[in-house]
C-alpha cells in the first residue's frame, strides 16, 4: 500500500515537469490565475491595435488566434502578423503611486530595464527579473476585454473582482 502511494506520487512529480522552451523558440501565452477571478484563467495573448506599431495585450479563449511571441534573452518579441520585418517588444509602464501598471508593445527591441527583464522561470513561466516588477494582473478594462498589467514594487494589491492575479505560461 505504501509503495503504491509512493509510486503514484513518484509519477506525479515526473509528469509535472515542464520542458523548458529555449531561448528565441516560439510559444504561444496562457494564463493561469493565482489569485481573484477565475474567469480569467486558461485565456490567450492577442495584440489590440492601438496606434501605428503600438498595441496592448489582451485575452480571449482561442488558441488558433492567439498571437505567438519568444523571448530574445531579456526581450519579450511579438510575432507581430501587421507589418513583417520589424521587431515588436514587450515594455512595461510605469505607473507613478498606482499599485499596476501598463504594458506596451511598440516597435525595437524593448527599451532599458522596462522591455529588457523577461525571463523564463521554472521551465515555461514567464516574469519579469526588472526589480519593479512583482507580478502579472488581468483586468476587465479600457478595451473591455481582458487586458494585461504588471503590479509595481511598494504597494499591496488589493485585487478587485474586474482582475485576476495571473502567472504568465508560455505554450509551444
Ligand atoms: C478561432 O480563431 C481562428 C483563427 O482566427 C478562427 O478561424 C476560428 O473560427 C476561431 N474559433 C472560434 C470558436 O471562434
Ligand atoms: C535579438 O535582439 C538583438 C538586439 O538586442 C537583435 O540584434 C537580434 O536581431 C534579435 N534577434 C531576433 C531573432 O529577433
Amino acid at each position: 500500500m505504501r509503495f503504491t502511494v509512493f509510486v503514484t506520487a513518484a509519477l506525479a512529480a515526473f509528469t509535472m515537469s515542464v520542458e523548458a522552451v529555449r531561448n528565441l523558440q516560439k510559444f504561444k501565452v496562457q494564463t493561469k490565475v493565482i489569485e481573484g477571478n477565475r474567469k480569467f484563467d486558461g485565456l490567450w495573448a492577442s495584440l489590440y491595435h492601438t496606434g501605428a506599431g503600438t498595441a496592448d495585450v489582451y485575452f480571449h479563449n482561442n488558441r488558433t488566434a492567439a498571437f505567438s511571441a519568444f523571448l530574445n534573452h531579456t526581450q519579450f518579441q511579438w510575432v507581430y502578423t501587421g507589418v513583417s520585418q520589424i521587431p515588436y517588444a514587450l515594455n512595461l509602464q510605469y505607473q507613478t503611486y498606482a499599485a499596476w501598471g501598463p504594458l506596451e508593445v511598440s516597435p525595437g527591441y524593448g527599451s532599458d530595464y522596462y522591455g529588457k527583464g523577461f525571463v523564463f522561470k521554472n521551465g515555461n513561466q514567464i516574469v519579469d527579473k526588472f526589480e519593479e516588477w512583482t507580478g502579472w494582473l488581468v483586468c476587465d478594462w479600457w478595451h473591455q476585454v481582458p487586458q494585461l498589467f504588471w503590479t509595481q514594487i511598494g504597494a499591496k494589491v488589493k485585487v478587485i473582482p474586474s482582475c485576476a492575479k495571473v502567472q504568465l505560461i508560455a505554450r509551444t
